[in-house]
């Protein structure tokens, strides 16, 4: 390739990561549209972060640039959503990252997407419980998943906005209306209070927290996340005070760092939330193509 024709095309795929909807190239340009890696011909995933300028969607989008499964990451926010683009996507890993702003350029974020991770919203602050972001959270995903039924009705979807235990119902209601509803695919983003269960019990035990596995179900929020910690791996026995201990910490742990962060001027959780995000990444990501397998 002559060198001009390889600088030309150097600055259409910085162009097209930028600017997504100047992918239009002069009819008698050698800057097409078709040689440019932006147009997301690498296999891989297509995933979309809808609050990705915020305390949980800024980490994510570095760990989704990151991730050698990823081929294209779209970035969607209502503020901020084009400086976030331009940082991640001066990172030397394979993905192409386009940014989105704002309600009218929803449908392009979601628009052929795999995977929609959803940290839209507004987090907890002290004194809040997550019940009390209901009001304004609520509004929010049921947008964004009118906009997945419409654009990326297969997509394999992640709540994390909270309050996820009532998340996830509206977002089921939203797929239900649309018929594109499918359990397998509508996932609320719990993990961290398997993160902490490990981390806690380890430490009462005395154990590498990677070694320790207890398993957490019900909800994502007080009383309604159940750690079963007579199933605790490797199986061990714990006192009356410690079992108390121990649910009270768990069921509690968001609580612990949104108070003790606030003097940081900051309530966000984001470190284990990424933390056990990774995990769970790549186990969808492992479903999803062994559902495609057997379709
Ligand atoms: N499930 C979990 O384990 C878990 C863990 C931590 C936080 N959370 C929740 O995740 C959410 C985000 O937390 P955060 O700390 O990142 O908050 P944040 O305020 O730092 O970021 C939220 C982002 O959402 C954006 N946003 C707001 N309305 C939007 C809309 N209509 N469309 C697209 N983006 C929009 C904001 O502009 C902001 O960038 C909160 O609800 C929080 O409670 C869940």
């Amino acid at each position: 390739m002559e060198a001009s024709a390889e600088v030309n095309q150097r600055i259409a795929r910085i162009t097209a990561h930028l600017h997504p909807s100047n992918l239009q190239m002069e009819e008698n340009s050698s800057l097409r549209a078709a040689n440019c890696r932006a147009k997301g011909g690498a296999p891989g995933f297509k995933v979309a972060i809808l609050g990705a300028s915020g305390g949980i969607g800024q980490p994510l989008a570095m760990l989704m640039k990151i991730n050698p499964l990823v081929s294209v990451l779209h970035l969607y926010d209502v503020v901020n959503s084009p400086g976030v683009t331009a940082d991640i996507s001066h990172m030397d890993t394979g993905a192409v990252v386009r940014g989105f702003l704002g309600q009218p350029q929803l449908e392009s974020a979601l628009t052929g997407m795999d995977l929609v991770i959803i940290p839209a919203g507004v987090p907890r602050k002290p004194g809040m419980t997550r019940d009390d972001l209901f009001n304004i959270n609520a509004g929010i995903v049921k947008t964004l998943c009118e906009g997945i039924a419409k654009c990326c009705p297969n997509a394999i979807v992640n709540l994390i906005s909270n309050p996820v235990n009532s998340t996830v119902p509206i977002a089921a209601e939203v797929f239900k209306k649309s018929g594109t509803y499918d359990p397998k695919r509508l996932l609320g983003v719990t993990m961290l209070d398997v993160v902490r269960a490990n981390t806690f019990v380890a430490e009462v035990l005395g154990l590498d927290p990677r070694e320790v596995d207890v398993p957490v179900v019900g909800g994502h929020s007080g009383v309604t996340i159940l750690p079963l910690l007579s199933q605790v791996k490797p199986p061990c026995t714990l006192t009356k005070e410690e079992s108390e201990y121990l649910t009270n910490r768990i069921q509690n742990g968001g609580t612990e760092v949104v108070e003790a962060k606030a003097g940081a001027g900051s309530a966000t959780l984001s470190m284990v939330i990424l933390c056990s995000f990774c995990d769970l990444l790549d186990i969808e990501l492992q479903i999803f193509i062994r559902a495609n397998k057997e379709n």
